[in-house]
C-alpha cells in the first residue's frame, strides 16, 4: 500500500464517505452520569470547579435524573454527602443514609434506569480516607467488613450495580461474599480495578467533600507510572468476582484501557474524572477550545481505547448532541 496507489485522503473527502468508514461510534448507550446527593430539600448547589454539576437533595436529584433517563442515558452513579462524618464512616452503610435514600427515590421514579452506587468510605469518614485509620495508617483488612456493609446496604436500597472505589486488597471478594449471603447474588460488581492516585480528582473532592485530612491516597491507589500492575489488579478483581472493571482516570491512561481491554475482553468502564472535565470546561470558557468538539473527541478517544462504558460529567451534554 504505497502512494500514489494508496491515497488515504480518498476516503476523507466528504462527511458522507467519512461516516461510512468511521471505526468508532460514540453512543448514548456508552454513557453514565455521576451525581452528588446531599441532605435537605430543594438544595441545588453548583460545584464551582465543575460548572453545570450540582450537589442535589433527593427531591432535586429525582427530577434531574428523570431528564437524564429521557435523554436515553442508561445509567447514573451516585456519590453521597453525609450529614455527619465519623472515624468509621457510619453513614456510608446506614439504612437511611443519603445514598440509600436517593437510590430508593430514583428506583421509585424511573425504575428502568440503572443505578450504580460508589461503595467507598472517604466521603463519610472524618479523616477523609477510604479505610480504617490506625496510628496514621490506612488499615486494609479491618476495612473490608465495612465496605461489605456499604455494598449490602446499597443493594438493600435497590442499587442495580455496586462499584467499590476504595482500592483495598480483597474487597471485591469480601463484597461478593456479603452480597451472596444476603440474597443479592444477582447484583453485579463494577470494580474500580485500576484506580490511580491522581491529581485529576481535585474538583471531585470539592464536590464530595472527601479530601483526606492528612497525607494522601498513595498507599492504596496506584502509582501513575505503572501499567503492568494495572493488569495484575484487574486479574485479581476478576478472580474475586468482579463483573465489570474500571480504569480511572481515563485520558492520561488510555494505554492502560487498551491493554486491559485487549488482555481480558471483559466489560470495561473508564472514568472521565472531574479534573478532566474541569480542564476542558476552563479552556472552553477562556475561548481556547471548542467545547463541543473537544468533548466528543475526548469521549470518542476513550471509547476507541477500549471503554464500553464512560462515566462522565459530560454525559448529558454529549447525549443531547448525539441525539441530533
Ligand atoms: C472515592 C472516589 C473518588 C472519585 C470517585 N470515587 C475520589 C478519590 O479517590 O479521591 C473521583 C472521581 C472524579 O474525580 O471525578 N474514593
Amino acid at each position: 500500500m504505497q502512494f500514489p496507489v494508496y491515497r488515504p485522503r480518498r476516503l476523507r473527502e466528504t462527511e458522507t464517505i467519512r461516516r461510512m468508514v468511521r471505526e468508532t461510534r460514540l453512543s448514548v448507550d456508552n454513557l453514565v452520569m455521576p451525581y452528588f446527593v446531599t441532605h435537605g430539600r430543594e438544595v441545588r448547589r453548583e460545584i464551582s470547579s465543575m460548572p453545570g454539576n450540582f450537589q442535589l437533595s433527593v427531591d432535586e436529584l429525582t427530577r434531574e435524573v428523570k431528564e437524564t433517563a429521557a435523554l436515553g442515558i442508561p445509567a447514573v452513579i451516585l456519590f453521597g454527602l453525609p450529614a455527619t462524618k465519623d472515624a468509621v464512616g457510619s453513614e456510608a452503610y446506614a439504612k437511611d443514609g443519603i445514598v440509600q435514600q436517593a437510590v430508593r427515590a430514583i428506583k421509585d421514579t424511573v425504575s428502568d434506569l440503572v443505578v450504580i452506587t460508589d461503595a467507598c468510605l472517604c466521603e463519610y469518614t472524618s479523616h477523609g480516607h477510604c479505610g480504617v485509620v490506625e496510628r496514621g495508617r490506612i488499615k486494609n483488612d479491618p476495612t473490608l467488613d465495612l465496605l461489605a456493609r456499604v455494598a449490602v446496604s446499597h443493594a438493600e436500597a435497590g442499587a442495580d450495580v455496586v462499584a467499590p472505589s476504595d482500592m483495598m486488597d480483597g474487597r471485591v471478594a469480601a463484597i461478593r461474599e456479603a452480597l451472596d449471603e444476603t440474597g443479592f447474588e444477582e447484583t453485579p460488581i463494577l470494580a474500580y480495578a485500576a484506580k490511580y492516585a491522581s491529581s485529576f480528582y481535585g474538583p471531585f473532592r470539592e464536590a464530595a467533600g472527601s479530601a483526606p485530612q492528612f497525607g494522601d491516597r498513595r498507599s492504596y491507589q496506584m502509582d501513575p507510572a505503572n501499567g503492568d500492575e494495572a493488569l495484575r489488579e484487574v486479574a485479581l478483581d476478576l478472580d474475586e468476582g468482579a463483573d465489570m472493571i474500571m480504569v480511572k482516570p481515563a485520558l492520561a491512561y488510555l494505554d492502560v484501557l487498551w491493554r486491559v481491554k485487549t488482555e481480558f475482553g471483559v466489560p470495561v468502564a473508564a472514568y472521565n474524572v472531574s479534573g478532566e472535565f474541569a480542564m476542558l470546561k476552563a479552556a472552553a470558557r477562556l475561548g481556547w477550545l471548542d467545547e463541543e468538539r473537544a468533548m466528543l473527541e475526548m469521549l470518542t478517544a476513550i471509547k476507541r481505547a477500549g471503554a464500553d462504558m464512560i462515566l462522565t460529567y459530560f454525559a448529558r451534554d454529549a447525549a443531547r448532541l448525539l441525539r441530533r
